[in-house]
């Protein structure tokens, strides 16, 4: 089960944030003013059809890409007050990112790549580093390059990198898109592990209805834009009807039967 979400500032501010490309004569508009916020311990998905502009927004959320206008706040802090180095740094110490291309430095092996961002921050952590590629399967792939590994394996050491800094937000691209079903089951785990434990802000890019069913809420795009902004059917709180069935169930406002939570 989901961290519920603790009330606090918003970890993620987003308004009316545009991304437009240049493509020729015409204007791309590629992320079409959206706003929305996401408060601590927050769970979202984030679904669409391919090309709406999903990656691009996490790009920008993440502060790993400029918007054309509008705005994104980080821990409060508005990433186009920041220079290059300060950008960076909160970047180090505050967001993880799954990158659906993986990402993974070549020259480096899968446990060197986990503890890039400790680096970084010039921490040890090599146990830790250790303890998360074992927690994805993959301690015997320690020290393979990542051209001796398979796009599962490689999306796995993304992920392991991503949570080794216990970040405050994790923004993950379709990070069960290369998996199979079993490992993709675990990676599910993991993000929600990482929710539960640390309390870390979740936004996911997925197609996988299993992630974004665990999601406490699910935002969709299309063409830029944000089409539906709901909670996930799944988690919604079960609503107690006065006159109960029979069989002791508690139905929900859908009419379907679940468990008393
Ligand atoms: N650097 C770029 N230059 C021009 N167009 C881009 C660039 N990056 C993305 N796009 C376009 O923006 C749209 C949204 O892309 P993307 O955010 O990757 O969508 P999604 O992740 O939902 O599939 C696509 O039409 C894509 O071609
Ligand atoms: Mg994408």
């Amino acid at each position: 089960m989901n961290s519920p979400a603790v009330p606090g500032p918003p970890v993620l501010q987003v308004d009316r944030l545009t991304k437009r490309y240049r493509s020729g004569e015409r204007l791309l508009t590629v992320v079409d003013g959206i706003t929305f916020s996401l408060g601590p311990g927050e769970t979202c998905s984030v679904l669409g059809p391919s090309g709406s502009g999903k990656t691009t927004l996490l790009g920008l959320c993440a502060g790993l890409d400029h918007p054309t206008s509008g705005s994104v706040l980080l821990n409060g802090q508005n990433l186009g007050d920041l220079d290059q180095d300060r950008l960076a740094e909160l970047r180090n110490r505050s967001v993880g990112f799954v990158f659906q291309t993986f990402q993974l430095v070549p020259t480096l092996t899968a446990l060197e790549n986990v503890m890039v961002p400790l680096e970084l921050r010039g921490e040890p952590g090599r146990s830790w580093a250790w303890e998360l590629l074992r927690q994805v399967g993959l301690e015997d792939r320690a020290h393979h390059y990542p051209v001796q590994l398979s796009g599962g394996e490689q999306q796995r050491v993304g992920l392991a990198r991503a949570f080794v800094n216990r970040p405050r937000i994790l923004f993950a691209d379709e990070p069960t898109g290369n998996l199979d079903a079993d490992t993709g089951e675990k990676v599910i785990e993991l993000l929600l592990e990482m929710n539960r434990d640390f309390g870390t802000t979740l936004l996911v890019v997925t197609h996988d209805l299993e992630l974004s069913g665990k999601t406490r809420r699910i935002l969709t795009l299309k063409g830029g834009k944000i089409t539906s902004d709901r909670e996930s059917v799944s988690l919604r709180p079960t609503v107690q009807v006065p006159d109960q069935t029979l069989s002791g169930h508690l139905r929900d406002s859908s009419g379907t039967e679940s468990e008393p939570a």
